[in-house]
């Protein structure tokens, strides 16, 4: 596996696609580095990267025949991807948040951000971003990480070659498409379980029935009702607030 190891980016996903711009770069190629000025986060957020002991990695992606309207398949091998990971490393009360969040025991561990490059209706490159909080203490509440689940501290390497190697394993279920959603949809928080949601329309309870392949999530409502949402229509409140 080719790893360039930075000390300091301004984003490892900004650092990769330029690499992929501009030279041949190998499927599974991997960039990380301790700190990074401006990393990206879900819908414009700064990722804040911690004082140097996370895992702050890109990897490259090159899919067989993925047509851009399964997007979404990304994010779920992803996600699963990193639940076994930390799955392996012996940490309990994991969970995916809907779209691709993990979570331990509810406080966020790590984030996914998976950025595609497009031709005609394919998908021809993917830069999959993950910050996943291993051995530096969090700042805020609601966030966690390996060091404290797990009560020792890990080497970093480490944990991103494992990353990876879940990633390899799991790539074939990006065609095994039934199989992928069974996996996501068990790891998934609120799967089955009622759980306290804010929607526009006020407070409620429901639960998670499936997630769609555009990506919306289905809501059952206590009263049976099954609604959609996309990511921004919906606050889950049981979970603790990252302040
Ligand atoms: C989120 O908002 O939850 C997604 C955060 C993804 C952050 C990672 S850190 C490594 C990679 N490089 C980036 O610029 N962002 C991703």
């Amino acid at each position: 596996m080719v790893h360039f190891q930075l000390n300091k980016v301004d984003s490892t996903n900004g650092y990769l696609k330029n690499l992929v711009d501009n030279t041949t770069v190998d499927n599974w190629t991997v960039v990380s580095s301790k700190k990074q000025d401006f990393g990206k986060g879900q819908r414009g957020n700064v990722w804040l990267s911690g004082d140097g002991g996370n895992a702050l990695m890109s990897v490259y992606y090159k899919p067989n025949k993925l047509q851009v309207k399964d997007a979404f398949l990304l994010n779920k091998w992803v996600s699963l991807s990193v639940l076994k990971t930390l799955e392996m490393l012996g940490v309990y009360g994991t969970q995916i948040k809907w779209p691709n969040d993990i979570l331990v025991n509810k406080k966020k561990i790590c984030g996914i951000l998976i950025e595609n490059t497009f031709v005609g209706h394919s998908i021809s490159d993917v830069i999959i971003g993950i910050g996943l909080n291993v051995n530096s203490i969090p700042k805020l509440s609601g966030v966690t990480a390996l060091s404290y689940e797990l009560g020792v501290e890990l080497i970093v390497k480490q944990v991103i070659e494992k990353l990876v190697d879940q990633l390899k394993t799991n790539s074939h279920l990006l065609h095994k498409v039934k199989q992928l959603d069974r996996f996501y949809l068990n790891g998934l928080y609120g799967f089955k379980q009622f759980v306290k949601l804010e929607s526009e329309n006020g407070e409620f309870k429901g639960r998670v029935n499936s997630v769609n392949h555009l990506g919306f999530v289905q809501i059952e409502k206590e009263n049976k009702e099954v609604v959609e949402f996309d990511i921004q229509q919906l606050k889950w409140l049981d979970l603790p607030k990252r302040t």
